[in-house]
């Protein structure tokens, strides 16, 4: 039976994406704690600070985030006009395509990076007038941000440029490159943490890219920072460019209404306070967003936030449209008194087809007929997105490298990610970028003729997939190290300054034909006649030819080897765990098979407990290569004797949907039954739709994680012949991945289901509350026992609330709902987090999705297909209008407002004299 199960192969593997390792640190960052500012080419002295005169935060030399490059003061012209001391001196690199700067974050977390650039004609060469171009990028990580664009610029002036990124790691980089129109150089470096929830669009994958930041109303300064806004993000004031009729300003001291749970951009209250608005004879104005002539935004992907808070009375009878081009973003905004109401296009971004140019974007904010009031704004983001999809190289091989670097104090320009992005590799390094999923792996490293001096270094004997590593021509001195090498093939350690003894564990391989090794021009070769200290270029065939050892021979080497190494490990007492290599399996599965050993090894000794179920317990482990997985240990009482374990892993490794959890291996035999899936990193659905009110679902989010459950459901019914129930579909076996995608799990402990779609079980299965009720009674197992399962998930995500209710009574969330529903309106039911903050007619729909799967009679309930169908038409579509007719305030054209991306200065006056 299992082995002529298949599914079809409709989504492929193409979307099996790597999973890399989040975990959403769970810091509170408040105030300036996790600050960090570092002014470049600053030279206080060692480990001193100074405090900003404006803001009072410490800076710090950039010292200990990089080496090399040169500090430099900005020309004595203009350092009396600085606005501060981080425009006074700045570092170049005139040496090297890449520089990085390495700075502490926590992996996962969100930060926000700003870096300023003073030029000041440091280097006396009037490089930013002088007529040709002066352009230099910068990467985040191992993925390109943005260029600089000097070309035309005033010396006196700053530019700034900032990241919202999510850090990849526990350092996060910042480079610059050589680009070969002038040298990199940048003045200053901030990096603030923000808070886990804010920017909720932030991924591994997706960053952001300032492009202008408002605040509107009348603002006291130009910039308005730390420590009005905690995060110190710069918010520019519009008034200073706007300030004239029909624009009318508008404030408020009450307090701002925020709600926890929707309010992630944290805008500071006083900005809230504020609003913009037009004479009430106007129905729409323009708001222009100009980035300056130095950047080119078209075809770049835009994403603008807008920041509304009523300030303007109690009853305010206010309905207003807003556009973006010819684009609806959001119809009938109409806000509540003194709350804070944020919007953002979800799940798309804008590209900017509709320009005005190549440096500006509009959004348009229209009143509604039969709104009495114009429109208002009080703040507004605009940001561009950067794909951060290029992956670092393997932590282990980093740090390895780094021990090699230090151990022989190279000066070499290795600097940033050693593999990535593949056209900075460092010098010498050859990497393996095959497995595009998976970050990439450092297999050739050659340092001949390096100079190098001292012992050789065990780093590289460590390095899991080094392959080839060349040391000749050095003068490297002592033995070499005795350690069992794991995946060497080629060793060149020639002319050097090596002696013996030579380790075992090297000789058992060269002989074994598994290494290449090269001794020659060694010391240690003067000691006798080796094979590795001939100076043929290939020792193995050496040994075949010079020695004429016959093929037999060569075999009955390899196969000692092997027995050796079988031997090695039957050292670890582990017998038992070996036993299963010596039995014939009958089945053919790809996936990898784990020995307890392992298991033990990547969970650390089973340490970290992520979830416990019917079936056993799950681990958090750590493959070799990083990927982070869950060990499902099974129980033994479960299927532990089974004889169905290894058909069900086979079914499971055949089954690849991007809605369903991937098996990455297996262990079967006498110590232990086990399962190992990809991690995933935000747990489960119960836990988030009843975590607390740190962080909730929007409705939008709420719906494609349920069409990610069906469609994961249907591809388990309808593409696998023959067809699996899941058995105990429920929002625990619902996981999210990192971008929140919906992955069911435990499907593979259902067991492939036979018989035309209707199958006698005496086996329980399903969980209290989302049993369905005909199987209960009849033993009669369906696809459509997933079906009513799947409709008490759907209920659980509109409503937050448990499958079972037990206060004030106990209650089944069916008949909760019809009881609401009987009594009051639909809109009862309503998870409270929600906040009113959903499409009224897709609530509707869903609901009535949602009580037609828990009919009680199978017959009555749709099948996976058309719930998928109607979850699809739920989704929104926003509407698009034509370019709605020009009337009212003619647009305004924004001269001047971009003069703040130019003017870094942040006291009123430098800004008024026109630098
Ligand atoms: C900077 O400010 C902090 C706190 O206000 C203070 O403790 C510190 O002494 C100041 N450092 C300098 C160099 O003035
Ligand atoms: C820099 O070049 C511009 C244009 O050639 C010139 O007007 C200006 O005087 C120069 N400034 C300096 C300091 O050389
Ligand atoms: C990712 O790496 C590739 C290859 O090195 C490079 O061409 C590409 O520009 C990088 N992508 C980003 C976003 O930096
Ligand atoms: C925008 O670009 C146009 C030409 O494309 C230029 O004339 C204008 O000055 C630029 N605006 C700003 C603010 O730099
Ligand atoms: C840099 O700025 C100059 C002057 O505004 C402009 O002509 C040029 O196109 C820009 N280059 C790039 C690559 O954006
Ligand atoms: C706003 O005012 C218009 C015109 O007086 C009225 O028709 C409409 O009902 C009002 N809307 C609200 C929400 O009060
Ligand atoms: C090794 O070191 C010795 C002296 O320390 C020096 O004379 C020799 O040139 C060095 N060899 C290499 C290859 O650098």
């Amino acid at each position: 039976m299992a082995s002529s199960f298949s599914c079809s192969e409709r989504t492929k593997l193409t979307w099996m994406l790597a999973l890399l390792l989040i975990l959403v640190m769970m810091l509170r960052v408040d105030g300036q704690s996790g600050f960090l500012s570092v002014d470049c080419g600053w030279t206080g002295s060692a480990g001193s600070t100074y405090n900003d005169s404006a803001t009072g935060l410490p800076y710090d030399s950039d010292g200990k985030f990089m080496e090399g490059g040169l500090s430099s003061k900005i020309s004595a012209e203009f350092i009396a006009d600085a606005g501060n001391e981080q425009q006074k001196t700045l570092r170049s690199f005139p040496d090297g395509k890449r520089n990085c700067y390495t700075l502490p974050s926590a992996i996962g977390k969100k930060f926000l990076l700003r870096a300023m650039f003073s030029y000041g004609n440091y280097d006396g060469l009037n490089r930013s007038m002088d007529g040709s171009p002066f352009i230099f990028g910068l990467h985040i990580g191992v993925n390109f941000w943005e260029t600089v664009n000097l070309t035309n610029l005033d010396p006196s002036l700053t530019l700034w440029k900032e990241v919202l990124t999510m850090a990849p790691a526990n350092l996060l980089s910042f480079c610059l490159i050589n680009l070969g129109s002038g040298t990199p150089f940048v003045s200053s470096l901030e990096l603030r943490p923000l808070g886990d929830a804010m920017y909720p669009f932030l991924s591994t994958y997706v960053s952001v890219s300032y492009l202008r930041r408002f605040r509107f109303g009348d603002a006291a300064e130009y910039i308005t920072r730390y420590p009005v806004d905690n995060y110190d993000r710069f918010w520019a004031g519009w008034s200073f460019s706007f300030n004239t009729y029909p624009w009318i300003s508008l404030n408020t001291s009450k307090p701002v209404n925020r709600l926890n749970s929707i309010d992630v951009f944290q805008v500071p209250e006083v900005i809230l306070q504020k609003a913009t608005t037009l004479d009430t004879n106007y129905s729409f104005m323009e708001v222009s967003v100009e980035v300056g002539s130095n950047l080119d935004i078209r075809g770049m992907e835009l994403l603008p936030i807008f920041h509304f808070t009523e300030i303007a009375g109690d009853i305010p009878n206010r309905t207003f449209n807003v556009y973006s081009a010819d684009e609806l973003l959001f119809q009938d905004v109409s806000l509540s008194p003194m709350r804070v109401e944020s919007m953002y296009p979800t799940n798309r971004f804008l590209t900017n087809r509709f320009l005005s140019g190549s440096n500006t974007t509009s959004f348009m904010l229209r009143k509604v007929p039969g709104s009495k009031l114009p429109p208002l704004i009080n703040a507004l983001e605009v940001y561009s997105i950067v794909r951060t999809d290029n992956l670092t190289t393997s932590s282990e091989d980093v740090n390895y490298m780094k021990e090699v670097k230090k151990h022989y104090n190279l000066g070499r320009n290795w600097n940033g990610d050693p593999c990535s992005p593949r056209e900075y590799t460092w010098e010498g390094l050859t990497c393996d970028y095959s497995n595009g999923n998976q970050n990439p792996r450092i297999v050739r490293v050659n340092m001949s003729t390096s100079k190098l001096r001292g012992v050789l270094a065990i780093s590289f004997f460590m390095m899991a997939s080094l392959e080839n590593l060349d040391l000749s021509h050095n003068n490297l001195t002592g033995t070499i190290p005795n350690y069992e090498l794991k995946s060497l093939k080629v060793l060149n350690l020639s002319y050097n300054q090596l002696d013996g003894p030579i380790p075992n564990s090297i000789v058992q391989r060269f002989q074994a034909g598994l290494l290449d090794l090269r001794l020659e021009g060694n010391p240690i070769c003067s000691k006798g006649k080796y094979m590795y200290c001939s100076n043929t270029k290939n020792s193995k065939h050496v040994m075949l030819t010079a020695v004429i050892v016959p093929v037999v021979l060569v075999s009955l080497l390899v196969v000692l080897g092997v027995l050796w190494k079988v031997c090695q490990k039957g050292n670890s007492g582990d017998h038992e765990d070996y036993d299963i290599y010596e039995e014939e399996t009958p089945l053919h599965i790809d996936i990898r098979r784990f020995t307890y050993v392992e298991l033990k090894f990547i969970t650390k000794d089973f340490q970290s407990i992520i979830g416990k179920g019917g079936f056993g317990t799950v681990y958090h482990g750590i493959l070799e290569n990083g990927d982070e997985v869950a060990v499902k240990v099974l129980m033994e009482t479960s299927i532990a004797e089974s004889t169905d374990f290894l058909p069900e892993v086979q079914t499971l490794s055949k089954v690849h949907h991007k809605n369903l959890v991937t098996l990455a291996g297996y262990c079967q035999n006498k110590k232990c039954l086990a399962l190992v899936y990809d991690f995933m990193p935000r747990g489960n659905l119960q836990q988030i739709l009843r975590g607390g009110d740190d962080y909730t679902l929007n409705w939008e989010q709420r719906l494609y994680i349920a069409l990610d459950a069906a469609q994961g459901l249907e591809y388990l019914h309808e593409s696998c012949t023959p067809s699996v129930v899941h058995r105990d579909v429920k929002t625990p076996n619902i996981l999210l991945d990192k971008n929140l995608v919906g992955i069911i799990s435990d499907f593979g402990l259902s067991r492939a289901f036979n018989d035309a779609h209707t199958h006698i079980s005496t086996v329980a299965a399903g969980t209290l509350g989302y049993l369905d009720p005909e199987y209960h009674a009849t033993f009669q197992l369906t696809v459509k026992t997933d079906v009513y399962s799947f409709g008490i998930v759907l209920l659980e995500i509109i409503t937050g609330q448990p499958p079972v209710l037990v206060n004030p009574q106990t209650i089944h969330l069916p008949n909760w709902i019809r009881q609401k529903i009987a009594t009051g309106s639909i809109h009862d039911v309503v998870d409270k987090r929600l906040l009113d903050q959903y499409d009224a007619s897709s609530l509707q729909s869903v609901v009535d999705l949602a009580m037609m799967c828990v009919e009680n009679a199978t017959i009555d309930r749709p099948t996976m297909i058309e719930v998928v169908s109607r979850l699809k038409a739920c989704l929104p579509e926003v509407p698009r209008l034509l370019q709605p007719t020009i009337s009212g305030v003619p647009p305004i054209s924004s001269e001047g407002d971009f003069q703040f991306d130019y003017t870094g200065r942040m006291s009123n006056t430098s800004l008024l004299s026109g630098r």
